[in-house]
């Protein structure tokens, strides 16, 4: 399965553009990268062990990409404190973007706090307000955006590329640990001493909303603990990445 046809130009344009950034390290593609599309380049952080290192090479060598993360307003308190301990730990504020108040008040004025729970049509609409509307804020006026998905996430992921065209945003979108696998990642944040949210200790391999992530048993697959009481006939996507199951009006 192809997420969607990308058209002949953009093909080559992505293919000569990854042979740029054939080097082997992160840094330096995501500098070049940077040089490329001057202050059209953003990062999205959800604060997740992948996010925390992309962030690291981010701040730590200076490289000039926005980084933004989407408060839903249901995120867990130890995710408000790694992103608290992550904007000391490099003397930098990451940009923060809020739900539409006057959407989210109508949706939970009419169906409550929880009714992502009843049906995948609520917990979609849900996933809308909370994420994807203020992510085509955050992303507009882009050429390019980053973000800490890997292939190990799920089968439709390992679909992908690191570097593909995202027909949704009309942007082009990079995957820098698209091939990376957890150890690999855990010895870095170990090795720079990286603050990362503690509920990963506790078994939470994949952190979205508390009301709608668990932890996961040792061998269970990465995105199980999300949205776990959907059937699995069901996409285990909010529409950052795929599209939306909900109408995007
Ligand atoms: S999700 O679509 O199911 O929520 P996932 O949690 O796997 O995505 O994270 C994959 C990538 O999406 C993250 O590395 C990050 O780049 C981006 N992302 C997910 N949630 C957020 C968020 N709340 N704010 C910013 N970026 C996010
Ligand atoms: Fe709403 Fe849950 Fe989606 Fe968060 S993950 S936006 S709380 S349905």
């Amino acid at each position: 399965m192809v997420q969607y046809e990308i058209e002949k130009p953009i093909k080559k344009y992505l293919s000569d553009l990854s042979k740029k950034i054939r080097s082997s390290f992160i840094e330096e593609k995501l500098r070049t990268l940077s040089e490329i599309f001057s202050g059209k380049i953003v990062f999205s952080t959800s604060f997740n062990i992948e996010d925390q290192l992309i962030s690291h090479f981010i701040l730590d060598r200076k490289i000039p990409i926005k980084i933004f993360t989407l408060d839903t307003g249901r995120i867990f308190k130890e995710t408000y404190k790694v992103w608290s301990d992550t904007n000391k730990f490099y003397n930098h504020s990451i940009s923060a973007y809020f739900p539409d108040p006057n959407r989210l008040e109508k949706f939970l004025s009419e169906k409550g706090p929880n009714s992502f729970y009843e049906n995948v049509k609520n917990r979609t609409k849900c996933c809308f307000l909370r994420k994807v509307e203020p992510l085509k804020r955050a992303l507009k006026g882009n050429l390019i955006w980053i973000t800490g998905l890997r292939s190990e996430h799920s089968i439709e992921r390992k679909e992908l590329n690191d570097l593909e065209w995202d027909a949704n945003y009309n942007l082009i979108k990079y995957h820098p640990l698209f091939d990376w696998n957890l150890k690999k990642i855990e010895k870095i944040i170990k090795k720079y001493n990286i603050p990362y949210n503690h509920l990963y200790n506790k078994g939470y391999l994949s952190i979205g909303c508390a009301p709608c992530t668990r932890s996961v048993k040792y061998g269970e697959n990465y995105r199980s603990g999300r949205w776990w009481w959907e059937s699995n006939s069901v996409k285990k996507e909010c529409g950052l990445h795929f599209k939306n199951l909900e109408s995007k009006k």
